[in-house]
């Protein structure tokens, strides 16, 4: 696998794949690679000839007070992940090579309505950051086909909605979210957890099983999200939210819906936020 950081270098070898007519597909990540990612590139590998992934730890989706200095950079050891699982090309870039202007000076993408709720409410410009990052890299790469993980299902709708409203040749194929025995959802920031957090972590996705299953037991949903609230609390997480929602827009349910119904969860244990969601089938 080679590994690019310049977008001539880039666009040269995603050139002699496309005269070749291969299909490019796209996994975009912020590096420190786990299982999860590698089952988004096992899926692009699935789907098209060719497979870029991207390691960019982008600083617009940052909030000032948030994890963007510490956030693990492990390079050497996501490249060989990337090889093991049939990765063909890493783009690395330097900040400066995504943001020409600086990050501060940046053409903006905001996408309207569904960044308002849930972790844009609770992180202001963050979908700016996200969305102006990966019509970037769309841009740069222009591939057929782009993974995004489930977990992070309110950026994985923010995306859909972009590629949408500004008719972007771009498929957007959405992964399964991986999880660990203890059913902790996968994802970088869960390595910031002391051992006695780690224990504890499962309670997101044990709460989201049970409001799973009060809803389809009958139970109103304002009810259920305040139990599961306050059950995190009590546990020793600062909840931001344990909410149920429609799955396909994240609005807010009708009082008696009953299909169609997604629970999400934010909430901070010590200095780790931890986010997960469950569609209720
Ligand atoms: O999900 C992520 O890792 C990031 O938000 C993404 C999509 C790579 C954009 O920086």
């Amino acid at each position: 696998m080679q590994t690019v950081q310049d977008v001539a270098a880039l666009r040269a070898v995603v050139r002699g794949w496309r005269s070749q007519g291969y299909t490019v597909g796209f996994v975009p990540t912020m590096g420190n690679l786990h299982a999860g990612h590698q089952s988004l590139i096992k899926l692009a590998r699935a789907r098209t000839d060719r497979v870029v992934a991207s390691i960019f730890v982008n600083p617009t989706q940052f909030g000032p007070h948030e994890d963007f200095e510490r956030y693990p950079r492990t390079l050497i050891q996501d490249q060989a992940g990337l090889a093991e699982q049939g990765c063909d090309l890493l783009f690395a870039p330097e900040v400066a090579t995504i943001y020409p202007y600086g990050a501060a000076q940046t053409v903006s993408v905001h996408v309207p309505q569904i960044t308002e709720t849930l972790e844009g409410a609770h992180r202001p410009g963050h979908f700016d950051g996200v969305a102006t990052v990966v019509c970037k890299l769309f841009n740069l790469l222009q591939p057929d086909l782009a993974v995004f993980g489930q977990k992070d299902c309110q950026q994985l709708k923010v995306i859909e909605r972009m590629v949408r409203d500004l008719s972007l040749p771009v498929k957007i194929l959405a992964a399964p979210t991986l999880r660990a025995e203890d059913g902790l959802a996968l994802s970088s920031r869960n390595q910031y957890l002391s051992k006695e957090e780690r224990e504890l972590a499962p309670l997101v996705y044990v709460t989201l099983q049970q409001m799973r299953d009060l809803v389809s037991k009958g139970h109103a949903w304002p009810a259920v999200e305040q139990a599961a609230t306050s059950k995190l609390a009590k546990a020793g997480f600062v909840p931001d939210y344990a909410v149920i929602r429609r799955a396909d827009d994240l609005g807010v349910p009708a009082r008696d819906q009953r299909d169609g119904l997604i629970g999400l969860v934010a909430a901070r244990l010590g200095s780790t936020r931890l986010i997960d969601n469950l569609i209720f089938d």
